[in-house]
């Protein structure tokens, strides 16, 4: 019996079919998704932190309206990937309490600071470009949930990625010191950025098993290899220096070479003690603390709308 389920379950990825909610699936094929989708949740919801501290001090009333919308799609994000991880058997609250007592991994990306104006632009262009890269790849993934959110999710980040690179653009054509502080960002974010697509696909200790189920439909280094290749011609259009001396185009490989990423940092960074880790998570569990309240009244509510229903 198990061996027919799990004969027609592996028949099911090799035809590429969506594997769904209710179909029988193996039990760490379950878990390995619950841990990737919930992760990449925390990532939206923590991911809002950064941007959020320059809402208040855009410098035109046009960028502070796309910060905010982009920063209203990241919680959107996050609550339609907590939705696809609940079909795998897991609640709303549990999910939470992973995130808040540190159990659950968000994206190293955000535990940076943002400290200019810029780094509004320095995200947009190459955070959210790794994140579309990332999940472009995704929208082809056998869960069938998780690969549906994806093309939803997609959709907003590029105008993300556009939203950001323009930030960076008319900085790169500004004043000297505009064109100094967009420089200092990228020096800033593209290392941590090119950090996002995970470990070497040598040091990934999920990539394969991830491949064999087509959770993952590119390896971690194919993704990040991508992202140079398509990045690295825009910041040479706006006037902009990557910050590694090794990178030259690679013509036999068809793609760049380029230095070597500080894995250390990488390691410290996702173990809790890059430089904003502990003031995301303080403001993650202030902000549940000081919520519930409304969650309470809203739950109140529920009720006697319910009740009323029954009279
Ligand atoms: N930050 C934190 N932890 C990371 C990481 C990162 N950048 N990259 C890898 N890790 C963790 C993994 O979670 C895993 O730890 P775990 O077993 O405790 O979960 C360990 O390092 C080993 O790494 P692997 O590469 O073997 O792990 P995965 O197969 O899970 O690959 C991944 C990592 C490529 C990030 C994959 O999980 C993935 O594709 N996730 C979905 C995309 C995602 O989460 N993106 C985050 C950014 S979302 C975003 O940017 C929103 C945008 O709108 C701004």
């Amino acid at each position: 019996e198990l061996q027919q389920l799990e004969a027609a379950f592996d028949q099911k990825i090799v035809n590429d079919q969506k594997i769904e909610p209710k179909d029988w699936m193996p039990e760490k094929y379950r878990q390995t998704h619950i841990r990737q989708i919930s992760q990449h949740a925390h990532s939206e919801v923590v991911g809002m932190l950064p941007e959020g501290n320059w809402i208040t001090r855009a410098p035109s009333l046009r960028r502070k309206v796309a910060l905010l919308a982009k920063v209203q799609d990241e919680a959107g994000h996050g609550l339609y990937l907590y939705s696809a991880c609940e079909t795998l058997g897991i609640s709303r609250d549990e999910l939470y309490d992973q995130l808040h007592s540190g159990e659950a991994k968000y994206s190293s990306i955000f535990n940076y600071p943002t400290v200019t104006w810029a780094d509004m632009g320095a995200i947009g262009w190459l955070v959210d470009g790794a994140a579309i890269i990332n999940q472009v790849a995704l929208t082809n993934t056998s869960y069938g949930p998780y690969a549906r959110a994806m093309v939803r999710i997609c959709k907003e980040e590029s105008f993300h990625q556009r939203q950001g690179f323009e930030i960076m653009m008319t900085l790169a054509e500004g004043t000297p010191e505009q064109k100094a502080m967009a420089q200092d960002a990228l020096n800033r974010w593209w290392w941590p950025s090119l950090m996002m697509f995970g470990p070497t696909d040598a040091e990934s200790v999920h990539t394969a098993q991830s491949m064999k189920w087509k959770l993952k439909r590119k390896t971690n280094d194919e993704l990040r290899q991508q992202f140079i290749d398509q990045t690295v011609p825009q910041a040479h259009l706006i006037g902009l220096t990557i910050p590694d001396p090794d990178l030259k185009w690679n013509e036999a490989k068809g793609g760049y070479d380029f230095g070597p990423i500080n894995w250390d940092e990488f390691w410290q960074v996702v173990k809790g003690y890059g430089p904003c880790n502990k003031s995301r998570m303080d403001a993650r569990k202030g902000a549940w603390d000081e919520g519930k309240w409304v969650r309470d009244a809203a739950v109140a509510y529920a009720e006697k709308q319910e009740a009323n229903l029954e009279m």
